[in-house]
């Protein structure tokens, strides 16, 4: 039995993973930012499903609430599971902001270097003494590195970097055996950016135009292929960045 825990897993991608974790037969440690009642019904649909699952709150853009988040996680472990580690830590917290370069302010910035790039870094460093060896990090960036959308610098830029940092991670960890890879989805229909590409049917049209598979993606199309990805089947893949895109864009 494997503990993946997973950043942002209330909604979308993050709780479609830790349902597909636990339908392969893992336990999950969830976190969330504002919605805790959404966080609980992943909780619920996990147990349904015969495994364990706990919540736990995380602004995972405030790197001071490490310590303490930490503290609670090693706690929260030791209580549940019997355990001093997870195996597996999926890094998918995150919100879109759309802005033109001119357009975008410091602050719109700052807070996409926040959750999208600081907060990786260091809740992965934080958590270093909790991944157990031989255990697996996946890092979620975007198709956007690859293709460029008019209003998404600033946070593809984040996401940019998110890969190179896989990659040294990769090479740091490696030693303790760890694996660490991006997955990179393409244009997807969640509440991410407003639920613009689930929502607004031009964009929806547009996107599964420009797409090889002809539609759009779901958060089913995402979820199963991390959990995939965690299993043993892929216990030799590391540094790299797998793009989950139905082939956007190519
Ligand atoms: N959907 C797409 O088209 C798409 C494409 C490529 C990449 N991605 C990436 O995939 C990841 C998940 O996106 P999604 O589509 O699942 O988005 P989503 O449906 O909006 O869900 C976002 C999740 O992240 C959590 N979250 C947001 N900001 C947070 C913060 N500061 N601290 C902690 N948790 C935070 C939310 O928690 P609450 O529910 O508590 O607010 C929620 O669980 C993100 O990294 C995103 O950049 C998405």
């Amino acid at each position: 039995m494997t503990i993946t825990l997973i950043t942002g897993g209330s909604r979308g991608l993050g709780r479609n993973t830790a349902l597909s974790v636990a339908r392969r037969g893992g336990d999950v440690v969830l976190t969330y930012n504002s919605r805790a009642e959404d966080a609980q019904a992943v909780v619920a649909e996990i147990e349904a499903l015969g495994r364990k699952a706990v919540a736990l709150q995380l602004d995972t853009g405030k790197v001071s609430g490490f310590p303490a988040f930490t503290e609670k996680l090693r706690a929260t472990l030791s209580d549940v599971w019997g355990r001093d580690t997870v195996d597996h830590l999926v890094n998918n917290a995150g919100h879109g902001d759309y802005a033109s370069i001119a357009e975008t302010t410091e602050a719109q910035f700052d807070r996409l270097v926040d959750v999208h790039l600081k907060g990786v870094f260091f809740l992965t460093q934080a958590l270093l003494p909790l991944i157990a060896d031989g255990g697996r990090i996946v890092n979620f960036s975007s198709g956007l590195t690859r293709f460029a959308y008019p209003g998404y610098a600033a946070y593809s830029a984040m996401k940019g970097a998110v890969e190179v940092l896989t990659r040294y991670l990769a090479k740091e960890l490696g030693p303790r055996g760890i694996a660490v890879n991006t997955v990179a989805p393409g244009a997807i229909e969640t509440d991410f950016g407003g639920g613009a590409v689930r929502d607004n049917p031009e964009i929806n049209k547009h996107i599964a135009g420009i797409t090889a598979l002809g539609r759009v993606g779901v958060a089913d199309d995402i979820g199963p292929m991390v959990a995939s990805l965690l299993s043993p089947d892929n216990r030799w893949v590391t540094a790299q960045r797998i793009e989950v895109s139905g082939g956007q864009a190519i």
